[in-house]
């Protein structure tokens, strides 16, 4: 399955509409993706108390399976998970048995004969949660942290929870996305997530070579021209150069990218003078951003990170509880059978 475009799917919801597994924003509606931020919303208290703890997964288990690298991701993950009481297993897939050439499939099955209730899941190949989610023992959830170009839904929905925070909503709102859209699993659940949360305009800001064919299907308008794009802008997101994903030259010079896309302050300067700044992470300084915007007053980037806990806190409590009253109503049907 090549699942750059994957089919949405009902496999992440249950019968009656709740989360059980974390897929995909495709197939998710406004009240949704209103209800995971609101969620969120709630635990961010938490994350301010000398006791950063609920009891929401107490006695449950969850294994973070990071087959790429990682810092925010994989981090915030880990201490939401740990905010909710789980347990928390980080497997190192380089000392794993995959190294020994264990398959994917295999290495599931041994985990969660350990009694595992979920899997956080980063693979390189898109579609990759997918499969595990079509697979896995019932009541196992799954929580797509990235796969390939397909989606990264979490990041995307840390994104809309910063953005709610500092613009108070979404309507009316000009945001763009500039940089490496075409290998963008973060720009690919933004633009979906701005446009079903009610955003004015998504405009996407590149070379033709940084842009997948047909972009303007996902959502969006496009600009090449950064200095005419930054205008009236309430939020610019900046992409990193995803150069380990790029097969040939798709740029002239990193110099050359900066001049024409590097966010500075003379280009912020086009933008409205309350737009703010973002950027998934990691950045890099000089090639994608200028440091004096990145740690400037507009900038937004480490907020992004602290909400990275919250929705992850979000979506995994929502998840569990999905697939907790999922298996109530199954053995309730099989009583009364
Ligand atoms: N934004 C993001 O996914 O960062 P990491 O690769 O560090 O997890």
């Amino acid at each position: 399955m090549t699942v750059d475009q994957a089919p949405n799917r009902p496999l992440q919801l249950t019968a009656d509409g709740q989360l059980r597994h974390f897929l995909t924003l495709d197939g998710l509606d406004r009240a949704m993706l209103t209800d995971i931020l609101d969620t969120a919303d709630s635990f961010i208290e938490v994350g301010e108390r000398s006791i950063k703890k609920v009891p929401l997964l107490r006695g449950r288990t969850v294994v973070n399976l990071f087959f790429e690298s990682s810092t925010r991701t994989r981090s915030t993950f880990e201490l939401a998970a740990k905010r909710l009481s789980a347990d928390v297993l980080n497997l190192d897939i380089r000392t794993s048995a995959t190294s020994k050439g264990e398959s994917l499939s295999d290495t599931l099955l041994n985990l969660e004969a350990m009694a595992s209730d979920m899997f956080v899941v980063r693979h390189a190949q898109s579609g990759a949660p997918h499969f595990i989610a079509e697979s896995v023992t019932p009541g196992v959830a799954i929580i797509n942290a990235g796969d390939g170009r397909h989606a990264h839904p979490t990041q995307a929905m840390l994104d809309m929870l910063t953005i709610r925070q500092h613009k108070g909503g979404f309507e009316g709102l000009k945001v763009a996305i500039v940089g490496d859209v075409l290998h963008s699993r973060v720009a690919r659940s933004q633009i979906r997530a701005l446009n079903e949360l009610g955003a004015a305009e998504v405009r996407v800001i590149a070379p033709d070579t940084l842009l997948p064919r047909d972009v303007e299907s996902l959502g969006c308008t496009v600009e090449y021209d950064m200095q005419k794009g930054m205008k009236d802008l309430d939020v610019v997101i900046m992409l990193r150069l995803q150069k380990e994903r790029m097969e040939g030259a798709l740029l002239p010079s990193e110099r050359e990218f900066y001049r024409l896309y590097g966010l500075d302050q003379a280009k912020l300067a086009l933008a409205h003078p309350e737009c703010i700044v973002m950027h998934p992470g990691p950045i890099n300084r000089g090639v994608e951003i200028e440091s004096a915007v990145a740690d400037g007053p507009q900038s937004v980037i480490l907020d992004q990170v602290t909400n990275g806990i919250a929705i992850r806190m979000a979506v995994m409590s929502m998840a569990m509880g999905g697939q907790m009253s999922e298996r109530n109503q199954n053995l309730a049907g099989g009583e009364q059978a």
